[in-house]
């Protein structure tokens, strides 16, 4: 069992749990996910690590409230335990020779966008971040972000707070001022990934995304994570879940997340009338 020792909301959608979990803590490098139960009955769901004390032995995860688990470990607390908690899956990711990025996160994407961000500072890389959210109510990690960057731009599609717009508006104008990136990072709706692939590809950016498809077992041997890149399939678990954007085929990968949504839809119906009940994630 895997205890919870801190909890956070960061906006009313969006939590942040710190587990103890020293083997994984140990390990983990940002890019990589876990996969985990929140109980013995539950559905096994990948979430990113969104970042890792070894010295604690600590591994915090953030994630929205979209369905049935996701509600469920919502209303976790510090003390509870988690059933299993596994990783850390997936590759992490690879800056060697980058000297200016601009690390880009949309809505909750920027949660998995943190610890790259994390990363490249702390290897002295000048970093620009820009995040965007549909409005101010749903801002988070602004302050995380601010401390492991350059350059922070904080866009809400409304206006409420920072400049109006999207994150590829402000990349567009950083591009066309002259600034010069080794690489870009998108990490958020695929629709804003494939929009900032838009941007940087006739200036020859390298973009790199972080892709989030339906995953079970998230060690390559269901096949649910099949995304297509560069005409080839891949295993977003065990080849990515980063990879160059310019070559991923978004509309599949749209698709396929909602291969699922009626029963997903099921899980939630069936959730919501047991509550005050036994739960069922
Ligand atoms: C590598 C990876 C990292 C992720 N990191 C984060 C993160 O840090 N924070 C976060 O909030 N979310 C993250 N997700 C998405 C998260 O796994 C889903 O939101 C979660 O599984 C939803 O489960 P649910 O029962 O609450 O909702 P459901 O109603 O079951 O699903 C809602 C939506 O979530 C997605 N989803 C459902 N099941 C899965 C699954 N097994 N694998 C992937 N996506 C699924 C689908 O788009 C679906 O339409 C990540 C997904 C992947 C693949
Ligand atoms: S989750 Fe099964 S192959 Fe990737």
């Amino acid at each position: 069992m895997f205890k919870i020792l801190r909890k956070e909301k960061l906006n009313s959608q969006v939590t942040l749990l710190e587990i103890d979990a020293p083997f994984v803590a140990r390990k983990a490098e940002p890019g990589q996910f876990v996969i985990l139960r929140a109980h013995e009955e539950g559905e096994r769901i990948p979430l990113t690590i969104a970042d890792y004390d070894r010295n604690r032995g600590s591994v915090t995860i953030i994630f929205q409230e979209v369905g049935a688990t996701t509600r469920l470990l919502g209303n976790f607390e510090a003390g509870d335990k988690l059933a299993d908690f596994c990783g850390p899956l997936g590759n992490p990711s690879h800056f060697e020779g980058v000297r200016k990025a601009a690390v880009i996160g949309g809505g909750l994407g920027t949660a998995i966008a943190y610890p790259q961000a994390k990363k490249l500072f702390g290897m002295g890389v000048d970093v620009d971040v820009i995040i965007g959210f549909r409005n101010k109510e749903l801002i988070i990690l602004e302050e995380e972000m601010a401390k492991v960057s350059h350059h922070l731009y904080v866009t809400t599609d409304d206006g409420s707070n920072g400049t109006r717009g999207f994150v590829s508006d402000i990349l567009k104008k950083r591009i066309e001022e002259g600034e010069k990136y080794d690489v870009v990072i998108a990490i958020g709706p695929p629709i804003m990934m494939k929009v900032v692939c838009d941007v940087t590809r006739p200036h020859g950016i390298k973009t790199i995304v972080s892709l989030n498809p339906i995953m079970i077992d998230g060690t390559g041997m269901c096949g649910g994570c099949r995304v297509t890149v560069g005409d080839q399939t891949k295993f977003a678990c065990v080849d990515g879940p980063d990879f160059d954007g310019h070559l991923v085929d978004f509309e599949e990968l749209v698709r396929r997340l909602s291969m699922y949504r009626e029963h997903e839809k099921e899980c939630l119906d069936r959730h919501e009338c047991r509550l005050g009940g036994v739960l069922d994630g």
